[in-house]
Formats: structure tokens, C-alpha cells, sequence
């Protein structure tokens, strides 16, 4: 048996620069990954067996998981039977990548399970069949990220000033705030400061009540203050005093919050 760590991600900076003919959008995006996640637990079965302990989550094929599973047997012709288990820490539609996490941790956790017949290039290919940010998640944690997202060129890790992220109880699906982004709020260019994201506009858009809470941190004392992907996980940048004091009584209020 064999627990497997399967980190959320942040976006550091987010430029949109296209709309494309197959309808994603180019992007530019420098990703982190953090040090909390969910956890999953593989081990050979007699039967395939899943579980997971958010039981709001489908156990079927629309699971991130149960893809990964189907694809990695696809690619590798390999179907001994497995037990998974998964310990959801990550809320989900938070732009936090836990599905696409958990999608990255199964095929890695898979491909070691029956003696590491892919390459990690491989998986990382794979991987983009499942998401665009799948293939993140085999870099060395920091990566500048392009295509669709899944062109991914890892560096080394930004510094950074310390980071608390507040995830409200908002649901925001990524195709609709990517749907809601207006031609004029993409970025010509893909570089960009961090802690700039261009699906900001369309999300506040689509729930006044999280530029509510984003405005609310800055009024408190937050520096910066940015979106993460699609959102609702809010990234409040700063020194210690600056973050973590304002941020607490707040996060309380309103929902869920980590700190790095
Ligand atoms: O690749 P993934 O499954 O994460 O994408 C979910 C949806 O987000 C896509 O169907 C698309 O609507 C939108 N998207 C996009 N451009 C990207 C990534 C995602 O428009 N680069």
C-alpha cells in the first residue's frame, strides 16, 4: 500500500492572449504548487475498488481519477485490478487543480505500480488528455505554463513574499469564466507581475459577492490581493502582519482558508 501526496496549485500571474478555432484560449500562466492537498491511496486488489471521503463526489467515469485509470490502462494495455482510495482536503471548482491533481497523482501512483513502464514525458502527455492543467503537476512545482496549459517549462521557484489563500464557499465552473472574458481583457503579451490574472474581470462579473470579499481585503490591509485560475480561491500577498492577521477574522467569516 501506498499513500501519494496530490498537491493544489496556485496561479501566480494569468494572461489570457487568444481565443482559439478549438475554443480554448492561450495562455500564459506561472503555476505553484503548495504544500497542502489531498491524498491518495493505491495498493494491487483482488477487484478494482474506489472510494473517496467526499461523498459529493461521483465515483464514476466523471471522476478525474476513474479517467486517469481508464486512460493509463488505454496507453499501457496493463489492467491488473487496483484499490484507490481518496482523501479530499482540496474544495472543488476553487482554482486549486485538485481534479487535476488527483488525475496527475493516479497515473504517477499507476505507473509505479506496475514497475514504471512510462516515462514521466509520457504521463505528462497523457495527463493533457485529461486537462489542461493536468500536465502541471509532473513539473519540479514551479513552471511557466502556455498552450491551451499544458506546455509546461519548469523554473525555478519565484520568490515569494509569504502567501495565505482564502477559498470563499463560491463555485465558479471554468468554461463559464472563460465564456464571460470580453476580447478587450485579454493581454497582448504573456509575461506578467504577479498577481495579475486576466479572468479576474469576467469572475467578479459572475459573482459580485466575491469582488465583496476581494475588496474587503484590501480595505483590511491585504498589499495584493489575486485571483487563483478561474477562481474562488482569493491569493492575499503581503508580509506576515499584512496577510495572515487581517486575513483571519475574515476567512473565519466567510469560508475556508490556507497559509503558506
Ligand atoms: O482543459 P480543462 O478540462 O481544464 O478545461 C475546461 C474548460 O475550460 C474548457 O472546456 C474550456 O471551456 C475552458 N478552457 C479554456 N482555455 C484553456 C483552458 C480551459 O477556454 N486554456
Amino acid at each position: 500500500m501506498a499513500d501519494y501526496f496530490s498537491p493544489a496549485k496556485i496561479n501566480l500571474f494569468l494572461r489570457v492572449l487568444s481565443k482559439r478555432s478549438d475554443g480554448f484560449h492561450e495562455l500564459s500562466t506561472l503555476m505553484q504548487t503548495v504544500t497542502f492537498g489531498d491524498t491518495l491511496t493505491v495498493e494491487p486488489a483482488e477487484r478494482d475498488h474506489f472510494s473517496c471521503s467526499d461523498p459529493s463526489l461521483p465515483l464514476d467515469e466523471r471522476n478525474l481519477v476513474m479517467k486517469a485509470l481508464r486512460l493509463f490502462r488505454e496507453k499501457t494495455g496493463d489492467s491488473r485490478p487496483v484499490s484507490i482510495h481518496l482523501q479530499k482536503e482540496l474544495p472543488h471548482e476553487a482554482g486549486l487543480g485538485g481534479g487535476s491533481s488527483n488525475a496527475a497523482t493516479t497515473l504517477w501512483a499507476l505507473n509505479e505500480l506496475t514497475d514504471l513502464k512510462a516515462s514521466e514525458q509520457d504521463l505528462m502527455h497523457w495527463g493533457a488528455e485529461l486537462g489542461s492543467d493536468v500536465p502541471f503537476f509532473f513539473s519540479n512545482g514551479s513552471a511557466l505554463c502556455t498552450g491551451r496549459g499544458e506546455r509546461v517549462e519548469s523554473c525555478p521557484q519565484p520568490d515569494l513574499p509569504p502567501i495565505a489563500l482564502l477559498t470563499p464557499p463560491i463555485s465558479l465552473a471554468t468554461p463559464l469564466v472563460f465564456a464571460e472574458l470580453l476580447p478587450t481583457e485579454r493581454s497582448p503579451e504573456g509575461d506578467a507581475e504577479i498577481g495579475t490574472n486576466d479572468l479576474e474581470g469576467p469572475a467578479f462579473r459572475l459573482s459580485p459577492k466575491l469582488k465583496g470579499i476581494r475588496d474587503a481585503l484590501l480595505e483590511v490591509g491585504v498589499e495584493k490581493v489575486a485571483l487563483s485560475g478561474s477562481g474562488s480561491t482569493l491569493i492575499c500577498f503581503g508580509g506576515e502582519h499584512a496577510t495572515a492577521r487581517p486575513v483571519l477574522p475574515l476567512a473565519r467569516a466567510i469560508g475556508q482558508w490556507y497559509c503558506r
